[in-house]
Protein backbone atom coordinates (compact mmCIF):
# COMPACT_ATOMS: atom_id res chain seq x y z
CA UNK A 1 0.00 0.00 0.00
CA UNK A 2 1.21 3.60 -0.56
CA UNK A 3 0.52 6.23 1.62
CA UNK A 4 -0.20 8.82 -0.69
CA UNK A 5 -2.56 6.88 -3.45
CA UNK A 6 -5.73 7.75 -1.87
CA UNK A 7 -6.06 11.76 -1.98
CA UNK A 8 -8.30 11.35 1.24
CA UNK A 9 -5.72 9.65 2.77
CA UNK A 10 -3.25 12.49 2.00
CA UNK A 11 -5.83 15.15 3.47
CA UNK A 12 -6.40 13.82 6.62
CA UNK A 13 -2.71 13.16 6.65
CA UNK A 14 -1.78 17.05 6.13
CA UNK A 15 -5.05 17.73 8.43
CA UNK A 16 -3.00 16.67 11.47
CA UNK A 17 -0.43 19.01 11.28
CA UNK A 18 2.71 16.23 10.85
CA UNK A 19 3.04 16.35 7.22
CA UNK A 20 6.03 18.58 5.50
CA UNK A 21 5.98 19.11 2.34
CA UNK A 22 8.76 17.61 0.15
CA UNK A 23 10.91 20.62 -1.04
CA UNK A 24 13.28 21.34 -3.70
CA UNK A 25 16.03 23.55 -5.40
CA UNK A 26 17.74 23.51 -8.12
CA UNK A 27 21.09 24.88 -9.89
CA UNK A 28 22.82 23.70 -12.73
CA UNK A 29 26.42 24.31 -14.77
CA UNK A 30 26.83 23.89 -18.36
CA UNK A 31 30.39 24.53 -19.70
CA UNK A 32 31.79 25.76 -16.39
CA UNK A 33 29.06 28.04 -16.50
CA UNK A 34 25.85 28.45 -14.15
CA UNK A 35 22.45 28.17 -16.58
CA UNK A 36 19.57 30.39 -15.37
CA UNK A 37 17.37 27.55 -13.97
CA UNK A 38 14.00 30.03 -14.68
CA UNK A 39 14.10 27.78 -18.14
CA UNK A 40 13.70 24.52 -15.95
CA UNK A 41 10.50 23.29 -15.19
CA UNK A 42 10.13 20.15 -12.78
CA UNK A 43 6.82 18.80 -13.76
CA UNK A 44 4.90 16.84 -11.29
CA UNK A 45 3.97 13.26 -12.88
CA UNK A 46 0.50 12.05 -11.14
CA UNK A 47 1.87 8.70 -9.56
CA UNK A 48 -0.98 6.70 -11.10
CA UNK A 49 -0.37 7.45 -14.66
CA UNK A 50 3.91 7.36 -14.95
CA UNK A 51 4.93 5.60 -11.46
CA UNK A 52 8.60 3.74 -11.16
CA UNK A 53 7.49 1.38 -9.13
CA UNK A 54 9.10 -0.79 -6.26
CA UNK A 55 10.41 -3.58 -6.96
CA UNK A 56 8.46 -6.66 -7.52
CA UNK A 57 9.28 -10.26 -7.50
CA UNK A 58 11.78 -12.68 -5.86
CA UNK A 59 14.24 -10.86 -4.59
CA UNK A 60 17.66 -12.64 -2.72
CA UNK A 61 19.28 -10.41 -1.10
CA UNK A 62 22.94 -10.70 -0.35
CA UNK A 63 24.69 -9.62 2.78
CA UNK A 64 28.12 -7.86 2.67
CA UNK A 65 29.10 -11.64 4.67
CA UNK A 66 28.50 -13.09 1.13
CA UNK A 67 30.27 -11.14 -0.81
CA UNK A 68 32.19 -14.05 -2.37
CA UNK A 69 28.93 -15.41 -3.34
CA UNK A 70 28.11 -14.04 -6.25
CA UNK A 71 26.27 -14.44 -9.52
CA UNK A 72 23.00 -15.34 -8.51
CA UNK A 73 20.00 -14.61 -10.63
CA UNK A 74 16.76 -13.01 -9.25
CA UNK A 75 13.96 -12.22 -11.44
CA UNK A 76 11.41 -9.33 -11.31
CA UNK A 77 8.78 -8.09 -13.68
CA UNK A 78 9.73 -4.67 -14.09
CA UNK A 79 12.89 -4.37 -12.89
CA UNK A 80 16.53 -5.79 -14.87
CA UNK A 81 20.07 -4.46 -13.34
CA UNK A 82 21.86 -4.81 -10.04
CA UNK A 83 20.14 -3.82 -6.35
CA UNK A 84 22.85 -3.86 -3.79
CA UNK A 85 21.92 -4.39 -0.23
CA UNK A 86 23.62 -3.40 3.09
CA UNK A 87 22.15 -3.48 6.86
CA UNK A 88 20.31 -0.95 9.37
CA UNK A 89 23.43 -0.54 11.17
CA UNK A 90 25.55 0.24 8.22
CA UNK A 91 23.21 2.31 5.73
CA UNK A 92 24.09 3.79 3.00
CA UNK A 93 24.96 7.89 2.66
CA UNK A 94 25.07 7.58 -1.48
CA UNK A 95 25.07 5.82 -4.62
CA UNK A 96 26.71 7.10 -7.59
CA UNK A 97 26.31 5.12 -11.65
CA UNK A 98 26.73 6.17 -14.99
CA UNK A 99 24.78 4.91 -17.87
CA UNK A 100 24.44 5.47 -21.18
CA UNK A 101 20.18 6.82 -22.15
CA UNK A 102 18.48 4.15 -23.27
CA UNK A 103 18.87 3.98 -27.16
CA UNK A 104 15.71 2.39 -28.37
CA UNK A 105 13.90 0.12 -31.27
CA UNK A 106 10.73 -1.19 -32.20
CA UNK A 107 9.99 -4.46 -30.10
CA UNK A 108 7.89 -6.79 -32.91
CA UNK A 109 4.28 -6.74 -31.89
CA UNK A 110 3.96 -4.68 -29.09
CA UNK A 111 2.18 -1.19 -29.08
CA UNK A 112 3.59 1.87 -29.73
CA UNK A 113 4.78 4.09 -28.14
CA UNK A 114 7.78 2.03 -26.30
CA UNK A 115 9.65 2.51 -23.72
CA UNK A 116 12.34 2.01 -21.41
CA UNK A 117 13.97 4.09 -18.25
CA UNK A 118 17.24 3.60 -16.29
CA UNK A 119 17.67 5.11 -13.29
CA UNK A 120 20.02 5.13 -9.90
CA UNK A 121 18.31 5.24 -6.25
CA UNK A 122 17.99 4.22 -2.61
CA UNK A 123 15.79 1.74 -1.59
CA UNK A 124 12.93 0.34 -3.00
CA UNK A 125 13.78 -3.56 -3.41
CA UNK A 126 14.14 -4.67 0.92
CA UNK A 127 12.84 -1.28 1.56
CA UNK A 128 9.54 -1.11 0.40
CA UNK A 129 8.28 2.03 1.67
CA UNK A 130 10.70 4.57 -0.03
CA UNK A 131 12.53 4.92 -3.11
CA UNK A 132 14.82 8.35 -3.99
CA UNK A 133 15.60 7.65 -7.87
CA UNK A 134 16.91 9.71 -10.45
CA UNK A 135 17.22 9.14 -14.16
CA UNK A 136 16.35 8.89 -18.06
CA UNK A 137 12.97 7.38 -19.78
CA UNK A 138 13.06 7.32 -23.53
CA UNK A 139 10.23 7.20 -25.98
CA UNK A 140 10.06 5.70 -29.03
CA UNK A 141 7.48 6.86 -31.60
CA UNK A 142 5.20 5.49 -34.25
CA UNK A 143 7.89 7.22 -36.83
CA UNK A 144 10.76 5.35 -35.21
CA UNK A 145 11.69 8.54 -33.93
CA UNK A 146 12.50 8.95 -30.39
CA UNK A 147 13.17 11.49 -27.27
CA UNK A 148 14.76 10.97 -23.87
CA UNK A 149 13.84 12.89 -21.25
CA UNK A 150 15.27 13.00 -17.44
CA UNK A 151 13.19 12.90 -13.88
CA UNK A 152 13.60 12.28 -10.52
CA UNK A 153 11.16 11.12 -7.85
CA UNK A 154 10.99 9.69 -4.20
CA UNK A 155 8.60 7.70 -3.58
CA UNK A 156 6.21 7.70 -2.80
CA UNK A 157 5.91 10.77 -3.52
CA UNK A 158 5.56 12.42 -7.41
CA UNK A 159 8.39 11.94 -10.16
CA UNK A 160 9.29 14.89 -11.76
CA UNK A 161 10.32 15.44 -15.64
CA UNK A 162 13.26 17.82 -15.92
CA UNK A 163 11.75 20.05 -18.79
CA UNK A 164 15.16 21.55 -19.84
CA UNK A 165 17.82 19.08 -18.68
CA UNK A 166 19.64 18.28 -22.15
CA UNK A 167 19.72 14.91 -22.96
CA UNK A 168 19.17 12.44 -26.05
CA UNK A 169 19.27 8.54 -26.21
CA UNK A 170 22.94 6.98 -26.09
CA UNK A 171 24.24 10.33 -23.75
CA UNK A 172 26.57 9.39 -20.55
CA UNK A 173 24.43 10.71 -17.70
CA UNK A 174 25.68 10.20 -14.45
CA UNK A 175 23.47 10.15 -10.68
CA UNK A 176 24.90 11.01 -7.68
CA UNK A 177 23.18 10.60 -4.62
CA UNK A 178 24.19 11.93 -1.21
CA UNK A 179 21.85 11.09 1.79
CA UNK A 180 22.30 13.69 4.33
CA UNK A 181 19.59 12.79 6.77
CA UNK A 182 16.77 10.28 6.25
CA UNK A 183 14.54 12.85 5.38
CA UNK A 184 16.78 15.15 2.92
CA UNK A 185 19.10 14.26 0.00
CA UNK A 186 21.58 15.85 -2.60
CA UNK A 187 21.06 14.47 -5.85
CA UNK A 188 23.68 15.07 -9.02
CA UNK A 189 22.50 14.40 -12.40
CA UNK A 190 24.99 15.25 -15.33
CA UNK A 191 25.25 15.13 -18.85
CA UNK A 192 28.60 14.02 -19.66
CA UNK A 193 27.70 14.48 -23.32
CA UNK A 194 26.70 17.89 -22.84
CA UNK A 195 28.77 19.03 -19.86
CA UNK A 196 25.78 20.06 -17.97
CA UNK A 197 25.13 19.37 -14.25
CA UNK A 198 22.22 19.70 -12.26
CA UNK A 199 21.93 19.63 -8.86
CA UNK A 200 18.60 19.32 -6.89
CA UNK A 201 18.71 19.82 -3.03
CA UNK A 202 16.04 17.93 -1.96
CA UNK A 203 13.79 18.20 1.73
CA UNK A 204 11.63 16.44 4.15
CA UNK A 205 11.56 13.63 1.74
CA UNK A 206 10.03 10.44 3.05
CA UNK A 207 12.31 8.64 5.81
CA UNK A 208 14.53 6.49 4.25
CA UNK A 209 15.52 2.95 4.89
CA UNK A 210 19.54 3.43 3.52
CA UNK A 211 18.98 0.02 2.86
CA UNK A 212 19.25 -1.01 -1.23
CA UNK A 213 21.86 0.62 -3.66
CA UNK A 214 19.96 0.15 -7.21
CA UNK A 215 21.09 0.71 -10.92
CA UNK A 216 18.48 -0.53 -12.55
CA UNK A 217 16.55 -0.64 -16.55
CA UNK A 218 12.76 -0.53 -15.90
CA UNK A 219 9.16 -1.46 -17.51
CA UNK A 220 8.00 1.05 -15.44
CA UNK A 221 4.17 1.39 -14.61
CA UNK A 222 1.90 3.65 -16.50
CA UNK A 223 -1.96 3.73 -15.76
CA UNK A 224 -3.29 -0.15 -14.87
CA UNK A 225 0.03 -1.37 -16.30
CA UNK A 226 3.46 -1.50 -17.54
CA UNK A 227 4.24 0.23 -20.56
CA UNK A 228 5.55 -1.33 -23.87
CA UNK A 229 9.30 -2.16 -23.30
CA UNK A 230 11.07 -1.46 -26.22
CA UNK A 231 14.20 -2.97 -27.10
CA UNK A 232 17.44 -1.04 -26.90
CA UNK A 233 21.25 -1.06 -27.14
CA UNK A 234 23.35 -2.68 -24.33
CA UNK A 235 22.96 -0.58 -21.15
CA UNK A 236 26.05 0.21 -19.39
CA UNK A 237 26.43 0.75 -15.91
CA UNK A 238 29.85 2.03 -15.11
CA UNK A 239 31.51 2.95 -11.95
CA UNK A 240 28.74 1.57 -9.83
CA UNK A 241 29.06 2.63 -6.14
CA UNK A 242 27.44 3.02 -2.88
CA UNK A 243 28.97 4.42 0.30
CA UNK A 244 28.17 3.19 3.28
CA UNK A 245 28.43 5.17 7.25
CA UNK A 246 31.01 2.53 8.28
CA UNK A 247 32.57 1.48 5.14
CA UNK A 248 33.86 -0.34 2.69
CA UNK A 249 32.17 0.99 -0.45
CA UNK A 250 30.41 -1.72 -2.16
CA UNK A 251 30.14 -2.26 -5.39
CA UNK A 252 28.15 -4.78 -7.08
CA UNK A 253 29.90 -8.00 -6.11
CA UNK A 254 27.37 -9.61 -4.16
CA UNK A 255 24.09 -8.36 -5.45
CA UNK A 256 22.31 -10.97 -7.75
CA UNK A 257 22.14 -9.73 -11.34
CA UNK A 258 17.69 -9.15 -11.39
CA UNK A 259 16.26 -10.29 -15.07
CA UNK A 260 13.28 -8.31 -16.08
CA UNK A 261 10.92 -11.65 -16.58
CA UNK A 262 9.56 -14.97 -14.62
CA UNK A 263 12.51 -17.05 -15.47
CA UNK A 264 15.98 -16.82 -18.32
CA UNK A 265 14.09 -17.97 -21.31
CA UNK A 266 11.05 -15.54 -21.12
CA UNK A 267 13.51 -12.35 -19.77
CA UNK A 268 13.00 -9.34 -21.98
CA UNK A 269 15.91 -7.95 -20.19
CA UNK A 270 18.88 -9.17 -18.31
CA UNK A 271 21.82 -7.94 -16.21
CA UNK A 272 25.52 -8.99 -17.27
CA UNK A 273 28.39 -8.89 -14.86
CA UNK A 274 31.47 -7.15 -15.93
CA UNK A 275 33.48 -6.52 -13.12
CA UNK A 276 32.45 -4.91 -9.00
CA UNK A 277 32.09 -1.25 -10.48
CA UNK A 278 30.60 -2.39 -14.23
CA UNK A 279 27.92 -4.22 -16.04
CA UNK A 280 25.07 -3.74 -18.79
CA UNK A 281 21.84 -4.67 -19.52
CA UNK A 282 20.85 -6.69 -22.45
CA UNK A 283 17.62 -6.42 -24.61
CA UNK A 284 15.84 -10.19 -25.30
CA UNK A 285 13.02 -11.66 -26.78
C1 LIG B 1 17.67 -17.73 -3.97
O1 LIG B 1 18.59 -18.48 -3.21
C2 LIG B 1 18.23 -19.83 -3.06
C3 LIG B 1 19.19 -20.48 -2.09
O2 LIG B 1 20.48 -19.93 -2.21
C4 LIG B 1 18.24 -20.49 -4.45
O3 LIG B 1 17.89 -21.84 -4.36
C5 LIG B 1 17.23 -19.78 -5.33
O4 LIG B 1 17.29 -20.28 -6.64
C6 LIG B 1 17.53 -18.29 -5.38
N1 LIG B 1 16.47 -17.62 -6.07
C7 LIG B 1 16.68 -16.73 -7.02
C8 LIG B 1 15.46 -16.12 -7.62
O5 LIG B 1 17.78 -16.40 -7.38
C1 LIG C 1 29.70 10.87 -9.10
O1 LIG C 1 29.71 9.51 -9.48
C2 LIG C 1 30.70 9.19 -10.43
C3 LIG C 1 30.48 7.78 -10.87
O2 LIG C 1 30.48 6.87 -9.83
C4 LIG C 1 32.06 9.40 -9.79
O3 LIG C 1 33.08 9.14 -10.72
C5 LIG C 1 32.17 10.85 -9.32
O4 LIG C 1 33.37 11.04 -8.62
C6 LIG C 1 31.01 11.21 -8.41
N1 LIG C 1 31.03 12.63 -8.13
C7 LIG C 1 30.87 13.09 -6.92
C8 LIG C 1 30.91 14.58 -6.79
O5 LIG C 1 30.66 12.37 -5.95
Amino acid sequence: MRLFDNPLALVSFLAWGSAAELTFSATAIQHGRTVDTSILSFLPIPPRSHHHHFYQGLLNLTLLADLDKRDTTSFSNNWCGVSQHTTASNPITGVNGIFSAPSLSQRPGQPIPQFAAAWVGIDGSSCRTTLLQAGVTTVLNSNDGQSASAWWEWSPRSSYSISGFPVKPGDWVGVNITVSSPTSAKILLTNYNQDYVLTLTLQNGPQLCQLDADWIVEDFRQGDGKVSFGRFDDIWFEQCAATTAHGPKLGINGAPMIYLGSNAHDATCVAKWYDNEDFYCESQN
